[in-house]
């Protein structure tokens, strides 16, 4: 055990200007010291172990296999929830080890916890990223991202259509931290006019919420190089299935794990995923603002994880169904899909998006009393906020995740006041689409 670990520190060997902390954190969550432990306990798999973790796999086997290691004689074949909030040390001298950060025991749920190291490495390994860190939710890991990377007298350019809360965020707590923010348009014009010295991040959100408008992120990624600004993408509506940001050169990928990574609407969690480096300061950030994951939401993320690319595949088949149903409707004033040829991002999806994913959007004509009026004679659709799941739903973005916006607010963030938002669950498409055919009669 003692060896091996010592190889893993050494494999892993953090940059020099980090800190002691820093680098005591990664040891301690490192998704890899699960597999260490569990191949002290049984070394003669071990080789067998390395082999398959260095493999590189498909999406789908990864999310069901990554993070979890199997073979041998009775060992559960689902994860084990870790349900304690602390761990045990055999002496003070191993406690004296690990606060010397010579050591990577799990001390602290909030610190660590091995049922939540299995979640990181999955969505590390879907990502594409050297690390990944789950949070409490999105918002955990979006704020946290951000007050890692920017402090008092910085700034940060955002894009102005992302999910509500994310804007509210920046609108309404970062000002009171001392924090400027700038915002961009979804095409990046005028980028160039808002950087200087001080920005210390890009933040964007690609498929928007509840718009679906595209960032061009290769556009985006040329900018942030030239001027070495990190970038932070909201993967959330396209799941690292339909998008990964990363391999385009992003640093950073933010998720609200809470919708297609958990995928059944029974869990609140986030994930931040990227280099080591970034990776490590965001997770000591988190272990000291306290938006850590708990055990037991890892496990359903885990579970839910392990179903993500069949869920998405299908339901983005369904959403283009609906999509091309809505669009010939009489009553509806336009959709917003990225996969309909007529959406002005359809040849930047194509370009930077393997699927057109299962969200999608349409106003109808009457504003906001006829949504009203669709939305409540649903009767597969529910009505309700959120989105990922296997149920279908439908909700109206003014009175949710664009709720505390002005006219001019929700103009510039392109939300008609007769903005319908759909999330394409499992069901059949063919009931969805008489559903909607019979509320929008
Ligand atoms: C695109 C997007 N990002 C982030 C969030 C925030 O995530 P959470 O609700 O898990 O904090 C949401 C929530 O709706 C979202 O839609």
């Amino acid at each position: 055990m003692a060896a091996r670990t010592k190889g893993f520190h050494q494999s892993s060997a953090p940059d020099a200007n980090k800190t002691t902390t820093s680098r005591n954190v990664w040891r301690r969550h490192n998704a890899r010291t699960n597999l260490a432990l569990v191949t002290a306990l049984r070394p003669a798999a071990s080789s067998l172990i390395m082999k398959k973790q260095e493999q590189k796999w498909h999406n789908a086997t990864t999310a069901i296999h990554a993070g979890e290691e199997k073979h041998g004689l009775s060992v559960p074949v689902a994860p084990v929830i870790t349900r304690t909030s602390n761990f045990t040390f055999a002496n003070t001298e191993e406690l004296k080890r690990w606060a010397e950060g010579k050591s990577s025991a799990y001390i602290y749920t909030r610190y660590g916890n091995p049922t939540v190291a299995i979640a990181e490495e999955k969505i590390a390994r879907l990502e594409g990223a050297e690390a990944a860190v789950c949070t409490a939710s999105g918002m955990a890991a979006i704020s946290t991202t951000l007050l890692t990377l920017v402090r008092a007298g910085e700034e940060i350019i955002a894009q102005r259509q992302t999910y509500g809360g994310s804007y509210r965020l920046m609108r309404d707590y970062l000002p009171r931290l001392g924090i400027v923010v700038r915002y961009v348009e979804s095409d990046l014009a005028g980028i160039e006019r808002m950087v200087n010295p001080r920005t210390k991040a890009i933040y964007l959100e690609t498929p928007t919420n509840p718009t679906l408008r595209l960032v061009d992120l290769r556009k985006a990624v040329g900018f942030a190089k030239e001027w070495d600004i990190p970038t932070i993408v909201d993967n959330t509506f396209a799941s690292p299935i339909l998008q990964k940001p990363l391999a385009l050169g992003i640093d950073l990928v933010a998720h609200s794990a809470t919708k297609y990574l958990g995928g059944h609407s029974d869990l609140i969690a986030g994930a931040v995923a990227g280099s080591r480096t970034y990776i490590d300061r965001i997770r000591e950030s988190i272990i000291y603002f306290g938006g850590s994951m708990d055990p037991e939401p890892a496990y359903l993320l885990i579970r839910g994880i392990k179903t993500l690319e069949v869920r998405i595949l299908q339901q983005s088949k369904s959403a283009m169904a609906i999509a091309r149903f809505l669009e010939k409707h009489p009553k509806v004033k336009a959709v917003h899909y990225p996969g309909l040829p007529s959406s002005p991002d359809y040849r930047l999806a194509k370009s930077q998006m393997s699927g057109f994913g299962a969200m999608l959007a349409f106003d109808v004509k009457g504003g906001i009393a006829a949504a009203r009026r669709a939305c409540d004679r649903v009767r597969i659709f529910l009505l309700a906020a959120s989105l990922g799941g296997v149920e279908s739903l439908v909700v109206l973005p003014v009175y949710s995740s664009h709720y505390k916006m002005s006219a001019e607010e929700l103009r510039k963030a392109g939300v008609d006041p007769g903005c319908i938002r759909v999330s394409v669950g499992l069901e059949d498409p063919a009931d969805l689409i008489e559903d909607l055919r019979q509320a929008l009669a």
